[in-house]
């Protein structure tokens, strides 16, 4: 879900930078250059993500995703990973990751469920899905997770 194309990128819970990392690697080199906008509520983790990465394309910001739409601009892909499972009201946080995803854009999540991923893993409405780049690379092995495009 990391294609080349995407201007905008939210690794929400980012954490201290660990997958922000390979979204930049993923994307380095790709025109035109997207913004990659890391996102978490622990102050201390985004200042270890801020001091682990130099990247010109990163950028760091204190919040949570309750609170998403408000933070950051409308993205192309939203990548929450390893953290939904930390947030209380999860319906709330997938209508404001919908707000804030473009019409053509996806959210990509997994939890600690150990069920593999299904059909409930929707974002609101939402139906599971990716764009004909990333069903490529996908049978290629490089990408994994579920993704969602919102529908509006
Ligand atoms: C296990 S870490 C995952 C970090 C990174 N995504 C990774 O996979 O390496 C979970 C992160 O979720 C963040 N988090 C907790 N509640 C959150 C919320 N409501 N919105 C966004 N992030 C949240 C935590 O601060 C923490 O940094």
């Amino acid at each position: 879900m990391i294609c080349p194309g995407r201007q905008v990128i939210v690794d929400l819970g980012c954490g201290p930078g660990a997958v922000t990392q390979l979204i930049l690697e993923h994307v380095s080199g790709s025109e035109p250059q997207p913004r990659v906008i890391g996102v978490d509520p622990s102050p201390s983790a985004i200042a270890k993500a801020r001091a682990a990465i130099s990247s010109r394309l990163a950028e760091f910001m204190e919040g949570s995703a309750e609170l998403l739409s408000r933070l950051v601009p409308p993205a192309d892909a939203v990548v929450f990973l390893n953290a939904i499972h930390l947030v209380q009201d999860k319906q709330q946080v997938l209508g404001e990751i919908r707000q804030n995803v473009e019409a053509r854009g996806l959210l990509g999540f997994n939890s600690r469920s150990s069920r593999a991923p299904t059909s409930r893993g929707r974002a609101g409405s939402g139906g599971v899905g990716s764009c004909a780049r990333c069903r490529r690379s996908e049978r290629r092995g490089s990408t994994s997770g579920t993704t969602a495009t919102p529908r509006r």
